[in-house]
């Protein structure tokens, strides 16, 4: 009886990590990305501040976004414009263009020097009295993320990009991943915070 659980645990296991394991194709990916240039970037550094860049994001975090496009849960003002290109797409499809776009360099923007100092302490201490939770316990100190526990990276992301984000999870438009970290880190930082870490986080490298 044990043994046969074990085999069956053993071929769980391999079952799941086959569906999950779509592997990504660069080259692939790159063939597949022109629709997503007009916006991202033919390298995956956006070309307008409201919208993400995509390079050198981890792979796994981009599939996931794109699932969660696919699947009509993010309500973001601009949540539309996504939902539309990632309909179109199927899981092989997703894995080649996250495997592209992670394959490519983020070029870091510049910080507001007016908001660098106070968008800095933030972003590596936090606010204790006020609950903010420190940005780098999870982005790391470089802004890197962490590609085990799926915590993307944000050095060099597009400033007004990070600010709708960060309001998106405070008012519940994006799910704030797991047990809604993001919504308890941003739902008590003004708006003013949001400005001044984002700044950081674009000249972050
Ligand atoms: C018309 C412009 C446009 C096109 C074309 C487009 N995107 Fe997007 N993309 C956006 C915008 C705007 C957002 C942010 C939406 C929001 O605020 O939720 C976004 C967000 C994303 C995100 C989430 C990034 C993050 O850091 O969480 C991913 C991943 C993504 N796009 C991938 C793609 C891929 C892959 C394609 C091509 C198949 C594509 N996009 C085509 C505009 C576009
Ligand atoms: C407890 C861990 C944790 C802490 C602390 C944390 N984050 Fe996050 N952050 C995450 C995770 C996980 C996600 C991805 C959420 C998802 O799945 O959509 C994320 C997503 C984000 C995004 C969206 C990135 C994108 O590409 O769309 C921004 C912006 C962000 N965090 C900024 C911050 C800032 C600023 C702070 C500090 C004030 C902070 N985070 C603190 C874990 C954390």
């Amino acid at each position: 009886m044990k043994r046969l659980l074990m085999i069956l645990a053993v071929s769980l296991l391999t079952l799941n990590t086959q569906a999950d394991n779509h592997s990504g194709n660069i080259e692939q990916g790159r063939a597949k990305s022109a629709v997503c240039s007009a916006c991202h970037g033919v390298d995956g550094n956006s070309i307008n501040p409201e919208w993400p860049s995509l390079a050198g994001q981890h792979p796994k975090y981009l599939v996931q976004r794109l699932q969660a496009y696919k699947a009509g849960e993010v309500k973001t003002p601009l949540a539309a414009l996504m939902n539309a290109q990632a309909m179109a797409l199927s899981a092989q499809d997703m894995a080649d263009l996250a495997a592209y776009f992670a394959s490519q360099t983020v070029t870091p923007g510049a910080a507001d020097a007016a908001l660098v100092e106070a968008g800095s302490v933030l972003y590596r201490m936090g606010n204790e009295e006020r609950e903010i939770a420190s940005c780098a316990a999870c982005h790391g100190p470089r802004g890197r993320g962490n590609p085990l526990s799926n915590v993307p990276a944000i050095a060099g992301q597009r400033s007004a990009y990070s600010v709708a984000q960060l309001k998106a999870f405070a008012n519940g438009t994006r799910d704030g991943g797991l047990n809604g970290m993001m919504h308890d880190v941003s739902k008590s930082m003004s708006e003013d915070d949001m400005k001044a870490v984002a700044s950081f986080m674009q000249g972050l490298h």
